[in-house]
């Protein structure tokens, strides 16, 4: 059976991207009914809810009474989304009132509740709603950041609601169990995403089929947990940017590498979920290369190996041009072959590149690259073994993936995990 997702709504000039989160959520499988509040209406009218989710939309207490509506939509629900959850809503909400359907059904519902913020900055960054937020993630509430960008009039900050798709990926992640915590709060991290691209000339590059998604999850997963993120971006999917993030986009290897290694110098992590070429074309030709011109110019072209990004920010760690306590997280997508398996070729990775933990996963058929799922292994060294220290991360979200990935990591960073 489909799992039954409540769309909350609030009164915000935000309400009419709620129309593209129902469309996604149903889209996904899900059986999702609109719960708009009084003042939700008044952007979008209830005709267009009622289309889009297949179901009657009420926002009193006082309707379908006969059916106890105002319990019933709670406790049936798998997951309560609230999108724009408004400074108003935020409060009421924290305060526990049920004077309308939607903060009825927040009350009584037993199941996940994520709200996805909308409002000026100074809304946000006001310490009523920094407190109330605070309250209802004490409570286990998933308030998501709000972006960065432009607000409803001229201005521009944080406060601006995620995009659809974002909150559709986040529920997704929720309900397959993400349960973020703030454990990464005043750290720095920095992550890597996306595929390298290494020029040949200027229409053509050596590059590869990296989507970005894992690591654009894992950016938002460290933003969501409190970290301050700087994003490496290489080429990446058309993937909206992580709240809470300041990106710099790179296209080659070196340019990755400068990048990460500046970036790092006063970070707590470093996750490199980028993929890297190893080799890129020895030289890089200012014209376009002719196919006509004599033939040898494409037939054949020289490459020479790319700096391994992860070892060497392992030995400035050791040569203290990097904090002795910053985190090198890294990734591996493996294959097996007949003389050991995937598992095995990710344990001797973690060895050679000397990082702090790893990401193992499996490629292939159905494997990682583009797909919105991943699984595999999470591994560490055993400060008293020879082997390392595994945890299996079952198939699931990215997003979920990396909220693993961020509690393993928090658990580095402060000790805990030994
Ligand atoms: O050796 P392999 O490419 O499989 O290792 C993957 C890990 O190493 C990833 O974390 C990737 O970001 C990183 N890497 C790197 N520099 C390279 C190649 C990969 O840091 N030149």
């Amino acid at each position: 059976m489909s799992e039954r997702v409540v769309v909350g709504v609030g009164g915000g000039i935000a309400a009419y991207k709620s129309c593209e989160l129902i469309r996604r959520l149903k889209e996904g499988g899900s059986d999702v009914r609109a719960v708009p509040t009084e003042a939700a209406l008044r952007f979008v009218g209830a005709a267009t809810f009622e289309a889009l989710s297949g179901h009657p939309v009420d926002t009193g207490v006082f309707e379908r009474v006969d059916e106890v509506q105002h319990v019933r939509v709670g406790k049936e629900a798998d997951a309560l989304v609230i999108a724009p959850a408004t400074a108003d809503l935020i409060a009421r909400l924290a305060g526990g009132f049920a004077d309308d359907l939607l903060t009825a059904t927040a009350l009584v519902a037993t199941c996940p509740v994520v709200l996805a913020p909308a409002m000026h900055t100074e809304m946000w960054l006001n310490p009523a709603v920094k407190d109330n937020v605070e309250t209802l993630r004490r409570r286990g509430v998933v308030v998501l950041e709000p972006a960065s960008g432009r607000l409803t009039g001229s201005d521009s900050g944080p406060g601006r609601m995620l995009e659809p798709a974002q909150i559709a990926d986040a529920t997704r992640a929720v309900l397959a169990g993400w349960r973020p915590s703030r454990a990464l709060e005043g750290r720095r991290v920095v992550v890597t995403a996306g595929g390298t691209r290494e020029r040949l000339d200027p229409v053509r590059y050596l590059g590869n089929f990296s989507s970005g998604r894992q690591g654009v999850a894992l950016a938002e997963a460290a933003a969501q947990a409190g970290a301050e993120v700087t994003l490496v971006a290489a080429a990446t999917d058309e993937l909206p940017t992580p709240a809470g993030t300041t990106v710099e986009r790179v296209e080659s290897a070196r340019e990755l590498e400068e990048a990460t290694r500046r970036a790092a110098a006063g970070a707590d992590a470093v996750l490199m979920a980028a993929a890297v070429a190893d080799v890129r074309p020895a030289a890089q030709a200012e014209a376009k290369l002719k196919k006509s011109a004599g033939g040898d110019a494409l037939a054949s072209i020289e490459l020479q190996e790319n700096p391994d990004i992860v070892r060497g920010l392992v030995a400035a760690r050791k040569d203290g041009e990097l904090p002795a306590g910053v985190r090198i997280v890294c990734f591996a997508a493996e294959t097996g072959d007949e003389t050991a398996s995937a598992r095995e070729f990710g344990a001797r990775k973690l060895k050679a590149k000397g990082a702090d933990l790893i990401m193992v996963n499996e490629v292939g058929e159905g494997g990682a690259f583009g797909s919105a799922d991943n699984e595999g292994w999470l591994m560490r060294p055993d400060p008293e073994g020879d082997e390392p220290i595994v945890a299996e991360v079952p198939r699931g979200p990215k997003l979920l993936v990396a909220g693993r990935i961020v509690e393993e990591l928090a658990g580095l960073l402060d000790g805990s995990n030994d």
